[in-house]
């Protein structure tokens, strides 16, 4: 990351590196995005694969105008909303989330400043699905994928960003304040602008953890984190019950859910 006028970061970062390296970006720098770059991330991330190349995905762009001053106001509640819930249900108001010193607790500061600054980030850019049936489990299978697309995008270009699902609680508000059909359901909401600080290597579990060779309990000896991979901690222990075919059909939301 540089801010050389020079920089040709699509020239400098390699997809490899760049997949390695996309952080979930919350603090945002004030700068506009050019209409030259917005259009670009929104290529690369419509050339995301879909269910029979159906392209059920929407792409509202706000940028930080008075005219989109409405719905920005309705986000910022909804973070606030999606925040206060999530920083109870995951444990942020105790504990290691208290001290600024650990993961957790800039893990905590990051999410307490993008939810204070939503309102003005530079692009927030909405995802929408198109229904063309009844809610299912797997819809966001077509969307998500160019999510991430816009995300890298974002990272090509020198930008950073964030998946969220903090629109929850005000998602009817703003389908409304957005002129959304019927038929369209708001998938997150993408603060995007310069990162405040850098992308850099994500930590995630090691693959010895996650893969597995034919069986569920076989592990898969050739699957190697490279060296020098570090690791995440382990995640938020979850009290779901065992998945079953009537569970699963039970689900009908393929929305994400928080943090
Ligand atoms: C389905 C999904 C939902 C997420 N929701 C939120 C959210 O509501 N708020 C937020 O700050 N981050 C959210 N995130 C970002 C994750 O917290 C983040 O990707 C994760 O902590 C890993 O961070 P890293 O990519 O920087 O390593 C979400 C990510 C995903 C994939």
């Amino acid at each position: 990351m540089t801010d050389d006028a020079s920089f040709d970061p699509a020239a400098e970062l390699g997809l490899l590196d760049g997949l390695a390296t996309t952080r979930a970006i919350r603090r945002l720098r004030p700068d506009p995005i050019p209409e030259t770059d917005l259009s670009t991330m929104l290529w690369h991330a419509t050339r995301a694969p879909s269910g029979t190349n159906r392209q059920p995905t929407r792409w509202v762009v706000l940028r930080n105008t008075p005219e989109t001053a409405t719905a920005r106001g309705i986000i910022a509640e909804g973070f606030a909303d999606g925040w206060g819930t999530k920083a109870d249900d995951a444990n942020y108001r105790s504990g290691s989330a208290l001290d600024p010193e650990t993961r957790k607790g800039r893990q905590m500061a990051a999410m307490e400043h993008l939810v204070a600054n939503v309102e003005h980030a530079p692009v927030i850019i909405i995802p929408v699905l198109l229904r063309h049936r009844p809610p299912n489990p797997l819809e966001g299978a077509s969307v998500y994928p160019a999510v991430q697309n816009l995300l890298l995008a974002a990272r090509a270009l020198g930008y950073g960003g964030v998946l969220t699902g903090w629109h929850r609680s005000v998602e009817d508000r703003l389908a409304a304040e957005l002129g959304l059909p019927d038929n369209a359901a708001i998938m997150g909401i993408v603060p995007l602008g310069r990162p405040e600080g850098q992308h850099g290597p994500v930590r995630r579990l090691p693959l010895a953890d996650v893969v597995f060779d034919g069986r569920w309990d076989v592990s898969a000896d050739w699957a190697t984190d490279p060296e020098g991979t570090r690791f995440a901690g382990p995640p938020p222990t979850t009290s779901a019950p065992r998945s079953t075919p009537e569970a699963r059909s039970e689900k009908r939301s393929g929305r994400p859910p928080s943090g």
